[in-house]
C-alpha cells in the first residue's frame, strides 16, 4: 500500500465535536435541535443506517424521533405524517430513509417535505439551489466527500474528476459540487462504453455504483485520489466498497477505506445539516 488513507472516522470525530458545541448552544438558548427519522419496511441495510443516524443524533445533543412503519403503509398515511412533522416546531430536520416500497412514489414523498427541513437535500428546491450555486441543504454523502477532499488538501480547481454513478443521492450532486469547485467533471454510469478510458485520465475518481470491483488498479492514474462511496458485501459477507481497495491502494495517491471512509461522513453531514436547520429556524 502506497496511498495515503483518507480517514473518515478521524475527520468525523473533529466535525462532530463542533456540531455538538453548536447543538448545546441552541439547547441552552431554549431550542434543542431535533431530527425526525422515518423508515418504511424492513430493508436490513436501511435498518442499520437509520439506527446509526438516530444514535449519532443522541450522542451529539440532537433529539430524534423515529417512526417505523410496516412495508404496506399507505402513501397517504406517510404524506399525512410528513405534514405533521413539517408543522412540528420541535423538529428541524426530516429524513425519510430511501428506498421506499414500490407502491410509494418517492418523488411525491420527497417533495412533501418542507425544503427548510429537508436535511437530505433531496427536494427539488434544494437540488435546484445546488445546481445554481446557492446551496441551502446539500446531500450528505457528496457533501461529506467534499469535506474529505478539503481536509486532505486535494486540489480541485482544474482537476479532472470522474464520478461513477448518476443517482440523485450521490452521483449527480457529487458532480455538481466538484464542478462548482472548478473541476472538469465526467459522469460515468452503467451505459458508459469504456469506463477505464475515463478513469485513467482522472485526478479524482468517486465510485458510487453499489457494485464491487468497479474500479481496479489498472483503471487508476498513479497518484490519483480515489473516493469509495460503495457499501457492499463480499462473498464472505464482509463489508466492502465499489473499489478493489488492495489493488487500487498500490497505485492511488489517496484512497478512502470501507468501512471508515465515506460512511461516517454521511452521518456527520446529516448532523451538520440538522444543526444548521435549527440555527436558521423555520418560523
Ligand atoms: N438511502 C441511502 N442513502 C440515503 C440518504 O443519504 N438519505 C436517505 N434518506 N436515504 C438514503
Amino acid at each position: 500500500m502506497t496511498a495515503t488513507l483518507i480517514d473518515g472516522n478521524a475527520l468525523s470525530k473533529t466535525l462532530r465535536a463542533a456540531v455538538a458545541v453548536r447543538a448545546a448552544k441552541l439547547t441552552a438558548a431554549g431550542h434543542q435541535p431535533g431530527l425526525a427519522v422515518v423508515l418504511v419496511g424492513a430493508n436490513p441495510a436501511s435498518e442499520v443506517y437509520v439506527r446509526n443516524k438516530v444514535k449519532a443524533c443522541n450522542d451529539h445533543g440532537i433529539h430524534s424521533s423515529f417512526d417505523r412503519y410496516p412495508a404496506d403503509l399507505a402513501e397517504t398515511a406517510l404524506l399525512a405524517r410528513i405534514d405533521e412533522l413539517n408543522r412540528d416546531p420541535r423538529i428541524d430536520g426530516i429524513l425519510v430513509q430511501l428506498p421506499l416500497p414500490p407502491h410509494i412514489d418517492s418523488h411525491k414523498v420527497i417533495e412533501a417535505i418542507a425544503p427548510g427541513k429537508d436535511v437530505d437535500g433531496f427536494h427539488v428546491a434544494n437540488a435546484g439551489a445546488l445546481m445554481t450555486g446557492m446551496p441551502l441543504f446539500q446531500p450528505c454523502t457528496p457533501y461529506g466527500v467534499m469535506k474529505m477532499l478539503d481536509a486532505y488538501e486535494i486540489p480541485l480547481a482544474g482537476a479532472e474528476a470522474v464520478v461513477i454513478g448518476r443517482s440523485n443521492i450521490v452521483g449527480k450532486p457529487m458532480a455538481l459540487m466538484l464542478l462548482e469547485a472548478g473541476a472538469t467533471v465526467t459522469i460515468c454510469h452503467s451505459k458508459t462504453r469504456d469506463l477505464a478510458a475515463h478513469t485513467r485520465r482522472a485526478d479524482i475518481v468517486v465510485a458510487a455504483t453499489g457494485r464491487r470491483n468497479v474500479l481496479t488498479a489498472d483503471m487508476v492514474k498513479p497518484g490519483a485520489t480515489v473516493i469509495d462511496v460503495g457499501m457492499n458485501r463480499d462473498d464472505a459477507g464482509k463489508l466492502c466498497g465499489d473499489v478493489d481497495f488492495a489493488g487500487v491502494s498500490t497505485v492511488a495517491g489517496h484512497v478512502t477505506p470501507v468501512p471508515g471512509g465515506v460512511g461516517p461522513m454521511t452521518i456527520t453531514m446529516l448532523l451538520v445539516n440538522t444543526v444548521e436547520a435549527a440555527e436558521r429556524g423555520h418560523g
